[in-house]
């Protein structure tokens, strides 16, 4: 498995995080700037999968009142120093995941069959408080052909479906393979906002 692979291979396990670092930064600068909004309310998150912390450094410095926290395998975070409302916590997210009001998935799910996602997500709805006490999920991912009419993103998401079948054991989804994940998880609501060209954010309320 590549994360494993990642873990054994130092060289590999730095060119990775720094290419999602990269990733994470202008998506987070997006979501920042457009879709505030899906944080308001929030007093922690975290960050699953959240890699060197890109992502949960960015909101810790728009959101000060918010607690964030960067959580991925041991190998990703051991050694990464936090600040007041930032800090890492290194574990598997099939085992168990810290607890939170807000958890955030981005570029987790797509790499990951149905099978593993539904591991995914019951750890994370063991994570969230109920719907009526502000418990969701903010998952950034692909939603395929969610922007109609658009080609050239419907090609990405292509490439990037033939890209996660051929790399690792996932694929990119369309809004009836995401609705038929939430619901066999557990969760009873979601809402998909296509703000991110190719990419959307998808709240998830258990
Ligand atoms: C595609 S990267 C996404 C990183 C980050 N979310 C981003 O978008 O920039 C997947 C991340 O999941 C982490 N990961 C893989 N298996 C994991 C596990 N079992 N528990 C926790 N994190 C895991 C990897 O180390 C990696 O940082």
């Amino acid at each position: 498995m590549f994360w494993d692979l990642a873990g054994q291979e130092p060289k590999l396990n730095q060119l990775f995080n720094e290419a999602m670092a990269s990733d994470a930064r202008l998506v987070t600068s997006v979501i920042l700037k457009h879709c505030g909004g899906v944080f308001e309310g929030i007093e922690s998150i975290i960050d699953v999968g959240g890699g060197t912390g890109t992502v949960a450094e960015a909101i810790a410095k728009a959101f000060p009142n918010i607690r964030c926290i960067s959580f991925d395998l041991p190998h990703v975070v051991n050694g990464l120093v936090g600040s007041k409302n930032l800090s890492y916590i290194g574990g598997d997210m099939f085992e168990a995941i810290p607890k939170a009001d807000a958890l955030l998935l981005k570029s987790i799910l797509h790499d990951r069959s149905d099978e593993e996602c539904i591991k995914i997500l019951k750890q994370c709805k063991e994570a969230i408080p109920s719907k009526d006490n502000g418990g969701k999920l903010i998952i950034i991912d692909m939603v395929v052909n969610v922007n109609k009419e658009e080609n050239e993103l419907l090609e990405t998401q292509l490439l990037f479906d033939m890209l996660m079948m051929s790399l690792v054991t996932g694929r990119e989804r369309n809004e009836k393979d995401w609705a038929k994940l939430f619901d066999d998880a557990g969760y009873t609501d979601y809402k998909i906002t296509p703000i991110l060209g190719f990419r959307s954010v998808i709240e998830v309320y258990p």
